[in-house]
Formats: C-alpha cells, sequence, structure tokens
C-alpha cells in the first residue's frame, strides 16, 4: 500500500481505537467466560499465583497448577476443589527446560490442551550486582523469562490451530524501570515485557486474533516474595488486589495490566524526564527490603 495511504488509515485507527476506550469508560465491560477452560498457572503454590487460582477456581475454570512447592500446590489444589473447580497438580521446576517440556506432555494427554498459560513462577535476590553470584543471575533469567518460551513453545501450537487461547506473563513495574539492588531482576522483567508485546504484535500479524496475550505489572506486593518492602512514592499491594485486577485485566482482553494503575503516568513521564531527575526520583523512592539484605549493600 501507498505509505501515504497508511499514515491516513493509521490516523483513523487511532482515532476509533480513543473514541472505542472513551465510550468504554461509560459502559460496562464484557466479560469473556472462563467456565470449563484450562488454565494453567507456574508459581501456583503461593501468592499471587495461589489467588489468580482461586479466582479461576470460583470462575469454574479447570486448574493445572505447577510449583517446585509440592505441599504449596497440593493446598491451592484443595482450595480450588472446596470451590467447586477440578485441579491437577505437577512438581516441575521450571528453571529445568527438560522438566517443563516432560510436564507439558503430560498435561497434554492427562488433562487436554490449555487455553490460559500464566507464566508466573518467578525469584529474586535482591543483591548488589557485584555481590549477586553468577548461579543467583543464571536463576533468574532460567525462572523469569527463559521458562516462558519453553511453556509457550509447549502449549502455543493447540491455540494457533484453534486460533483460541490465552498467554499471560507476569512480569513487574521493574519490567519498565529499574531499581537499585534489582539489576538481574529487572533484566530479566524487562525480558517478559519484551517477550509479552512481540508475542502480541507476532500474533497479531499472524492473523491469530483469537489468541489474547496480557502482562501483569505490579509494584511491590506483600507476598513474602521481597522481605518487608516498603517504598516511599508507591503504595504495597495486597496479593488479593493483585490476583482480582490481573484475573479482570484477562477476561477482559486488557493487554497491559499496571498496578496501581497511576504509576502508568510515572512510567509515562520518565520516558522524558532527563536521567538526573530519574536517578532523584530513585533516591526519594528510598527502596527498602529484607533487612539483612540492606545491610550488606548499605552505604556507610
Ligand atoms: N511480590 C512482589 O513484590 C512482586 C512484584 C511484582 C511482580 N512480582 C512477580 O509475581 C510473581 C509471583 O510472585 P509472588 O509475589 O506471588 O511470590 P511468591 O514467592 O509468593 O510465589 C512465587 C512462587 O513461584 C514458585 N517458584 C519459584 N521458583 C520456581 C521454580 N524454579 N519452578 C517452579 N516454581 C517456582 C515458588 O515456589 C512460589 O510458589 C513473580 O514472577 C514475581 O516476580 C512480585
Ligand atoms: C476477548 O477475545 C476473545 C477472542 O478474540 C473474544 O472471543 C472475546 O469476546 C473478547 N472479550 C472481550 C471482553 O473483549
Amino acid at each position: 500500500m501507498n505509505i501515504i495511504l497508511d499514515y491516513i488509515t493509521l490516523f483513523f485507527i487511532a482515532i476509533y481505537s480513543y473514541l472505542e476506550a472513551l465510550i468504554k469508560l461509560f459502559i460496562p465491560e464484557k466479560r469473556k467466560s472462563v467456565s470449563g477452560d484450562i488454565v494453567l498457572i507456574t508459581g501456583a503454590a503461593h501468592g499471587i499465583g495461589r489467588l489468580t487460582a482461586l479466582e479461576f477456581a470460583k470462575l469454574q475454570s479447570i486448574l493445572v497448577l505447577w510449583d517446585i512447592n509440592k505441599d504449596g500446590i497440593e493446598e491451592t489444589a484443595e482450595q480450588c476443589r472446596k470451590l467447586g473447580a477440578k485441579a491437577f497438580t505437577y512438581v516441575v521446576d521450571c528453571s529445568k527446560r527438560n522438566e517443563i517440556y516432560a510436564a507439558a506432555e503430560k498435561v497434554k494427554t492427562t488433562v487436554g490442551d490449555v487455553d490460559i498459560l500464566i507464566n508466573n513462577a518467578g525469584v529474586v535476590f535482591g543483591v548488589e550486582f557485584l555481590n549477586l553470584q553468577d548461579h543467583q543471575i543464571e536463576k533468574t533469567f532460567e525462572v523469569n523469562i527463559l521458562a516462558h518460551f519453553w511453556t509457550t513453545k509447549s502449549f502455543l501450537p493447540a491455540m494457533m490451530k484453534k486460533n483460541r487461547g490465552h498467554i499471560a506473563t507476569v512480569a513487574s513495574v521493574c519490567g519498565h524501570l529499574g531499581l537499585t539492588y534489582l539489576v538481574d531482576y529487572c533484566a530479566s522483567k524487562f525480558g517478559a515485557v519484551g517477550f509479552h508485546e512481540c508475542l502480541t504484535v507476532e500474533l497479531a500479524s499472524l492473523g491469530k486474533d483469537g489468541i489474547k496475550t496480557s502482562c501483569l505489572c505490579p509494584v511491590f506486593v506483600t507476598t513474602g516474595f521481597v522481605n518487608t518492602p516498603s517504598t516511599r512514592l508507591w503504595p504495597v499491594l495486597t496479593p488479593e488486589y493483585v490476583a482480582k485486577s490481573f484475573v479482570n485485566g484477562i477476561v477482559t482482553n486488557k493487554t497491559m495490566i499496571i498496578l496501581p494503575p497511576s504509576v502508568n503516568t510515572y512510567l509515562t513521564l520518565s520516558k522524558f524526564l532527563p536521567q538526573r531527575v530519574i536517578s532523584r526520583i530513585s533516591e526519594m523512592q528510598d527502596v527498602q527490603f529484607g533487612t539483612k539484605l540492606r545491610s550488606i549493600t548499605k552505604k556507610d
């Protein structure tokens, strides 16, 4: 197509999207039914993963729960069953490609094709860059981003055939900006955001409009993932609020779920701010977590 025509079309698509967003502010959002859908969640033994499983259980989905923590997923499954949902558990170490591939095959033969894949398992060390051990850096990347490739390679083919499905990525606000003592973590979460954004445009250009993607990016959450987190400019969120907003975003086909939503303004602004201002804001934030880690890294 002529490039001028392309730009004109683009202009109208933009106007249409803004108008659509404006109208959607006033009408209640349509929610897709996930009843009977097979929902696979990694890292489902605790925190955001467990609570997300319970939200899907309330919607009568079939849960497939993966984690390295056996007792934890058994407990999550029990709670899902109490809500009337079917739940299957698999002990999987998401830092191991072969374990992921083997478990994925078992899921396909014993439960069925996954409709909604939620890559949630994550690790964090929270150590000053030069104190990070090589094996810690590798673990961060294996669990927080490489695992997404192995699970998606396993479950996307069936979704492609049916042109139906949903792939959700749990990243973090750390996937949009850097925070002190989290170089490996932020880099892996930027990777997860990149994974999500690329997959979204690739599926669209392949015409797979029935396969949706969502990316969850919260600030700190009180799951114990990091010990006693605190920041001066942002709230610390409860896992219940995060899981509810996440599932709400998935059933309404939201591509980016930033929590709290107000942080989005800062993320947009920060693209235009001078580096000196960004560094100053980072100091003002005074991010603190895990008192032990803090004492190793504190500048005295
Ligand atoms: N808690 C926060 O402050 C926060 C903020 C933003 C994003 N997140 C992200 O949310 C996700 C869930 O974290 P959470 O806060 O619920 O933490 P959590 O510690 O409560 O849960 C993480 C789960 O992942 C599991 N897990 C860890 N390594 C694994 C592995 N190798 N294989 C399989 N499972 C593994 C753990 O056993 C645990 O059940 C993570 O990806 C995290 O990066 C957390
Ligand atoms: C979400 O996308 C699916 C697949 O294209 C579609 O069937 C559903 O109606 C959409 N739901 C909402 C609420 O937009």
